[in-house]
């Protein structure tokens, strides 16, 4: 956790610093797009420096640079800013997300938001922290007291339509107030926090989720897909919740 949170900070200089280019980009013909780019690949650069420079044996998965094989049975599982597309048009809601997986688990995980300081943190065994604080799952028990976070669908994908029907399915069968922030960790992180009572979408990526994934299982939540059988995404579907509405989610994504 030490490494994972002095890997975190660092690179968080650098996104805060590029954070506040952006703005004066907004407004040039160009763009900020090759500039978000490059800011990305920096600070994966940077996060792979330090977790290396700690933990040389372990494997890596990053979203950018794609996997470096090692001898042992750890793997970093870095995705160095989700929320690109926030980040791009200045709105400050994205996180950095490391997890470390063992044995196909996820045993350690940290999401950063590096705007608003708020470090989620959780160990397996040992809890979830938001800034050092425990973190619970909300205790709403109805679907219909509660707000339920989605994303997507991406622009190029066979599952537009499917992801689209899914959509207008969950809100033609509950009065559920359902969000798009556009950061799938931030929006796992928000359900471990209690801020948020369920999460569901398809066609993530392990590096979305995977810090998420023991975020929310040691904050006491569910981690499914969306029949509620498998706990990671081998469907490529994931499904989030407290304790309380799992089964609930389960019949109204049918
Ligand atoms: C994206 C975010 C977003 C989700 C997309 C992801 P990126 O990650 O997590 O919330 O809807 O599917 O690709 O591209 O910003 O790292
Ligand atoms: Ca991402
Ligand atoms: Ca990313």
């Amino acid at each position: 956790m030490n490494v994972m949170v002095k890997a975190c900070r660092k690179a968080a200089k650098t996104i805060i610093r590029d954070f506040g280019e952006i703005e004066n980009l907004q407004v040039s013909l160009k763009g900020p797009g090759d500039f978000v780019t490059n800011c990305d690949k920096k600070v994966e650069k940077i996060l792979i420096e330090e977790l290396q420079k700690a933990r040389p044996n372990y494997s890596i998965l990053s979203e950018e640079f794609g996997k470096i094989t090692n001898n042992e049975s750890f793997m970093w599982i870095i995705d160095p800013i989700d929320g690109t597309i926030n980040f791009l048009h200045g709105i400050p809601h994205f996180a950095i997300s490391i997890g470390l997986e063992h044995n196909n688990e996820i045993i350690c995980g940290i999401v950063y938001d590096p705007i608003k300081d708020e470090m989620f943190t959780a160990e397996k065994g040992n809890g979830s922290y938001l800034n050092n604080q425990r973190m619970r799952v909300s205790s709403r028990s109805k679907l219909n007291d509660c707000i339920v976070f989605t994303g997507g669908p991406p622009r190029e994908s066979k599952d537009r339509e499917l992801t689209l029907k899914e959509y207008n399915n969950f809100s033609s069968k509950v009065l559920v107030p359902i969000r798009k922030l556009g950061s799938a960790s931030l929006d796992m992180a928000y359900v471990a926090a209690g801020r948020c009572d369920g999460f569901w979408q398809r066609n993530l990526n392990y590096w979305d989720i995977a810090a998420g994934i023991v975020l929310v299982k040691e904050a006491g939540g569910f981690v499914t897909d969306f029949i509620g059988e498998n706990e990671y995404i081998q469907n490529r579907t994931i499904l989030v919740t407290n304790s309380k509405i799992n089964k609930e989610m389960i019949e109204v994504l049918k």
